[in-house]
């Protein structure tokens, strides 16, 4: 199992970034935390992090044929991205939404969640762990 982990806008300034909401510890031990868990669930796993939504689709395209599972947490881009949502559509590549925070108790802009319509999971407010969760949802399919 080959899985590719798509992290969205200010993503990478986990840390920094209203700890109040999306907590205290910083992007680089994220990307610990995967490679860890994925060795432990003995699956094979790559991070890709961009602000830019083009790349997340460019990155979702190049996948096709290559990894076996998307997790995919768009971040700003989940609220307003049809473009990342055919994306994921068009590989057709099983994908699980996730989100750090708890979007559904947010404001009423992030009800919606373009992405997570092309997901056949969806994790949300289950902080950092929520990155395990769904690479072990993508595991035991
Ligand atoms: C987020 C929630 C989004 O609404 C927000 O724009 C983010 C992070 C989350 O992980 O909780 O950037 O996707």
């Amino acid at each position: 199992m080959k899985i590719l982990v798509i992290n969205g806008p200010n993503i990478n300034m986990l840390g920094i970034r209203e700890p109040g909401i999306y907590g205290k510890e910083n992007y680089e031990t994220l990307l610990t935390n995967i490679k860890e868990w994925a060795d432990e669930l003995n699956c094979q796993v790559e991070c890709f992090q961009s602000n830019h939504e083009g790349s997340i689709v460019d990155k979702i395209q190049e996948a096709y044929g290559v990894f076996d599972g998307i997790v995919i947490n768009p971040a700003a881009y989940t609220h307003t991205s049809v473009a990342i949502l055919d994306a994921l559509k068009s590989v057709g590549i099983p994908a699980v939404e996730v989100h750090i925070s708890d979007v559904t108790k947010r404001e009423d802009f992030r009800q919606i969640s373009y992405a997570g319509i092309a997901c056949e999971e969806h994790i949300i407010g289950k902080g950092l762990n929520g990155y395990k969760l769904a690479m072990e949802y993508l595991c035991n399919k």
